[in-house]
């Protein structure tokens, strides 16, 4: 288990953000001082990594603090007399790091993640000895998740796996009250320690295994959750693994996390499954959602042969020989479970209510996309209306999106529309090629009413818009 306790609420944990915010230690300031582009996680790793240390030069206090608390590197006070003993007094107070002799050892990360800060453990996860409680810092997949949870203002939000807490204390800012729950009495120490440093008072942590545990009856209407998603036969590190006994953890939030959704609530979930029929790559959740009565829709965003999975996840292993051992040992555990393939999504589950379940898969990049504010939700909405044969007559373009015109340079030097594509600018990345009459639809917000030959297309691709949420509808019911 990890020896460095959590970090300690007391004392001054009530200056610590105002003193890291007046030397600029925040998400805008480290990207632009280390050269990290919005579309790379902090701390940078590899290559980026040797970049950034270059870039940090000289022992500023915000270059040091940068060093010492995300890259995780110990500091001489001596190099940095500017470093504020008053600063340097409430990092060591509230176990942020140690001061030993003339120098600052780190205890954890604390990583700035969009308005927020949060600690989780100081540990290499390219490494092969993470400790099995282990709290994982904010990293790619967090980030693709929260840019996809609908912004929407709710009553309960509910964040399953929730580590260092990021989804939940982000989930605080549009929802009356949210509980983040962990199997990890350590992570629930970390979320409660980074609610108080960020000073958000509408979240409550609690340890459960998935949402046993949970000690209220009320439904949620918003839950989500970056569970531990990796299909392996490994099960020594909770954050990757889940408890050594438990099932998938990400297949378990998709079949026991339903029963607690209100009846409009929205499950959305990070994870990954085996698929044993190519053909058919969503089966398994399709099952699932069957068994607990939800409409679905799986955004694939990869899938990826056994061997290739297998390997991907052991080379950081150091020997060839390990690595070698470890990906035999995934492809056989892959080979007893009669998978060929893993698919990579994000999940939406919504109570079908008394009617008969739809499902629905798209395959997506989640690439170069800016956070969403609802798109999942305008995505279900009006799949369940499509569903219904309740699709709005009055179909416009969503404010979020855009339609974008690419040109091409004739042989003669002209310039010329090649083509239109109306495009997601938020979320998941979807482009539909528009045509001159649908275009024309689409401006004036009118269903076609003629029968021409093309009618039926355009209703098709009118359809089509607005179940990907490029079009919206007036009023809905
Ligand atoms: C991949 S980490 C995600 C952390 C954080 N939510 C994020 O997105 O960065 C998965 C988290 O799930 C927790 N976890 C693992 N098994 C669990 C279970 N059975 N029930 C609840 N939480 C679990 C781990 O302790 C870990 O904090």
């Amino acid at each position: 288990m990890t020896a460095t306790p959590a970090p300690c609420h007391g004392g001054r944990l009530p200056h610590l953000r105002a003193e890291l915010a007046a030397v600029r230690y925040n998400e805008a300031a480290i990207r632009d001082r280390l050269a990290v582009p919005a579309t790379s996680p902090l701390p940078p790793a590899g290559h980026a990594l040797g970049l950034a240390r270059i870039a940090l030069g000289q022992q500023d206090t915000q270059g040091a603090l940068i060093r010492l608390l995300l890259l995780g590197q110990p500091i001489r006070l001596s190099d940095t007399p500017q470093l504020a003993a008053e600063l340097v007094d409430t990092l060591t107070n509230t176990r942020l790091v140690e001061h030993a002799g003339d120098v600052l050892h780190p205890l954890v990360r604390l990583t700035p993640f969009h308005d927020l800060l949060l600690a989780a453990d100081l540990h290499n996860e390219d490494s092969a000895e993470v400790k099995p409680d282990a709290v994982e810092s904010p990293h790619r997949p967090t980030e693709t998740l929260a840019r996809l949870i609908p912004r929407e203002t709710v009553g309960r939000s509910l964040d399953i796996g929730t580590g260092s807490g990021v989804h939940a204390l982000q989930l605080a800012r549009h929802s009356d009250t949210v509980l983040g729950v962990d199997v990890s009495p350590r992570a629930t120490a970390f979320a409660q320690f980074n609610a108080a440093l960020n000073e958000i008072t509408n979240t409550r942590f609690d340890i459960a295994d998935v949402v046993s545990g949970i000690d209220d009856d009320e439904p949620f209407n918003l839950i989500v959750s970056n569970p531990p998603y990796l299909v392996s036969p490994e099960r020594s590190v909770v954050y990757r693994d889940g408890p050594p006994e438990s099932a998938h953890v990400g297949t378990r939030v998709l079949s026991e996390a339903p029963a607690r959704l209100t009846h409009d609530g929205l499950l959305v979930c990070l994870t990954s499954w085996g698929i044993s029929n190519p053909g058919d790559p969503a089966r398994e959740i399709r099952s699932i959602a069957r068994r607990t009565g939800c409409n679905a829709v799986v955004f694939v965003y990869a899938v990826r042969s056994g061997p290739d999975d297998a390997l991907r996840w052991n080379v950081h292993r150091r020997e060839p020989d390990q690595i070698h051992q470890a990906a035999r040992r995934w492809l056989d555990f892959y080979r007893e479970q009669g998978i060929g393939e893993l698919a990579y999504g994000v999940v939406v589950f919504t109570p079908a209510r008394e009617r008969q379940p739809w499902f629905r898969t798209e395959q997506v990049t989640l690439q170069g996309q800016e956070f969403d504010r609802g798109q999942l939700r305008d995505i279900t909405s009006a799949l369940d209306r499509t569903h219904r044969g309740r699709i709005p007559e009055d179909l416009t373009p969503h404010p979020d999106h855009e339609i974008e015109s690419v040109g091409k340079i004739g042989t003669d030097g002209t310039p010329t529309v090649r083509e239109q594509l109306l495009c997601s600018t938020r979320g998941m990345r979807f482009a539909v090629e528009c045509g001159p009459r649908l275009l024309n639809a689409i401006a004036t917000g009118t269903a076609p009413t003629t029968s021409e030959p093309t009618t039926e297309v355009i209703v098709t691709m009118r359809r089509r818009l607005y179940e990907l949420g490029l079009l919206i509808g007036g009023a809905d019911d």
